[in-house]
């Protein structure tokens, strides 16, 4: 099984990744996670790559292409995997289907998380994350526990966060008609409760 979840910043992505992983037995392989790791662990690539991303932009292609087309050769993969944020933009989705042809391997759905704009700059902006254990959480919606080591993400004010729901409306929404043509679009509503959405997700993948 490989997926591709598509959606846009806090659509609840990363949120939903892990029940699916969980289900079909396959790694999460998140660009976001990978280029945050980069960041914390200072290297020149995490360095050069947190300007880009703490000012709501998209890190280049060639960037996160290779890291994409290194990760997937690891050998947790081989059952498949999951795809949390990339493909971001149409030549980012070549170069993947590039990527699994050499491979002998091939796309089997993209799901596209459906939530209005104006539900997203609340669930961005009251997100916080657990630094120790990497689980999710929102205040309002999804309360942490009163031990979690919360982490707030520098691309979670409200200004970055406006940006990145510009440039996903302007450059990844173009994967929309892209995954359509090939016949792999699952769109599914992502407003609700955790457990709703994760139903509908897993329902759209069973299908
Ligand atoms: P990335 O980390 O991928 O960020 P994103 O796509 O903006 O997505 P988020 O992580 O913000 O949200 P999510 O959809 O995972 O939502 P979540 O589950 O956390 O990328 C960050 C940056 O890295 C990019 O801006 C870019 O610079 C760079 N980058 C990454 N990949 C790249 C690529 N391929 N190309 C170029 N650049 C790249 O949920 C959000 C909140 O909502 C949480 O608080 C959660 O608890 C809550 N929530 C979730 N579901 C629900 C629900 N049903 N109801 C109520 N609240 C909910």
């Amino acid at each position: 099984m490989i997926v591709v979840l598509i959606g846009p910043p806090a659509s609840g992505k990363g949120t939903q990744a892990g029940a699916i992983c969980q289900r079909f037995g396959i790694p999460q392989i998140s660009t976001g996670d990978m280029l945050r790791a980069a960041k914390a662990a200072g290297t020149p690539l995490g360095l050069a790559a947190a300007r880009v991303m703490d000012l709501g932009q998209l890190v280049p292609d060639e960037v996160v292409i290779g890291l994409v087309d290194e990760r997937i050769k690891h050998v947790d993969c081989q059952p498949g995997f999951l795809l949390d944020g990339f493909p971001r933009t149409v030549p980012q989705a070549e170069a993947l289907e590039r990527v699994l042809v050499r491979a002998g391997r091939k796309l089997d759905a993209v799901v596209q998380l459906d939530v209005p704009r104006a539900l997203l700059v609340e669930r961005a902006i009251l997100r916080r994350t657990d630094k120790r254990t990497g689980k999710i959480y929102h205040l309002k919606y999804n309360p942490p526990p009163a031990d979690a080591v919360l982490e707030h993400r520098a691309d979670d004010q409200e200004a970055q966060v406006n940006k990145r729901l510009d440039a996903y409306e302007d450059i990844t929404s173009a994967l929309l008609p892209f995954y359509q043509g090939r016949g792999l679009l699952r769109r599914v509503e992502g407003v609700g409760s955790l457990d709703e959405v994760r139903a509908r997700v897993v329902a759209a993948l069973d299908a």
